[in-house]
């Protein structure tokens, strides 16, 4: 499963400091109608399976954005850890199916792997953020991780492989894909801050970004 990392190239890599290579912006590639489709889809998710808030293991101390699932298994944090599970963490149920939007876009850009297994639907109201790190709980990094923004537009940090890497700031605007395949697989990244007044998909001035990982080992051959 190689492959689909090394085909992957650093096209939009051209700043400064650059992100390894497989990690991938794909502008836009979401027009407004999908945006806005894909955003239905989005909000049936959270009706289904409430949007909670993660807790850094150990300390307890709540994350600033909120998040849910959808796909065969979520990701979530409490006290006790980061991990992988099948069900939410405050209702018990299964997490709602994955929309079909979100496997095609998957296929279409990483024909190679299988069907993701996990969505991380992460909500970003005004002044939230995400700490640079990396994503690493999977037990298997031979897929590439896909991920969607919608509404108010990010400020993005990718680095390296090791945290004191350099680091460059981009702006994801609503409908941007990021791809992180190959050795950007494992790059660190994270999101400093959300410029609100910048899309008028969402009411309140909020981001929204989907990520799609595959969680389990790659079938056999
Ligand atoms: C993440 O790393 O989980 C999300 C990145 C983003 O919000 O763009
Ligand atoms: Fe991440």
């Amino acid at each position: 499963m190689g492959d689909t990392a090394s085909s992957a190239s650093a096209s939009s890599t051209t700043g400064r400091s650059a992100a390894p290579e497989g990690f991938r912006v794909l502008p836009g590639r979401l027009d407004r109608a999908a945006q806005e489709s894909l955003l239905e889809e989005v909000r049936a998710v959270v009706a289904e399976a409430p949007l909670f808030t993660p807790e850094m293991p150990r300390s307890g101390k709540p994350f600033s954005v909120r998040m849910t699932n959808c796909g065969p298994l979520g990701w979530v944090s409490d006290r006790g850890g980061y991990r992988y599970q099948a069900t939410h963490p405050v209702k018990g149920t299964p997490w709602p199916a994955m929309p079909q939007s979100l496997l095609a876009l998957w296929r279409g850009l990483a024909p190679e792997a299988p069907d993701p297994e996990a969505c991380l639907v992460n909500l970003y109201a005004p002044g939230a953020r995400l700490g640079l790190h990396q994503d690493r709980d999977e037990e298997t990094f031979d897929a590439p991780v896909v991920s969607v923004s919608l509404g108010a537009t990010g400020l993005f940090r990718i680095g390296g492989l090791a945290r004191r890497d350099p680091t460059r700031s981009l702006r994801l605007a609503s409908g941007d894909v990021v791809v992180l395949a190959g050795p950007a697989r494992l790059a660190y990244h994270g999101i400093d801050r959300i410029l609100p007044g910048t899309s008028t998909l969402l009411r309140d001035d909020g981001r929204i970004n989907l990520t799609l990982r595959r969680v389990t080992p790659l079938p056999a051959p």
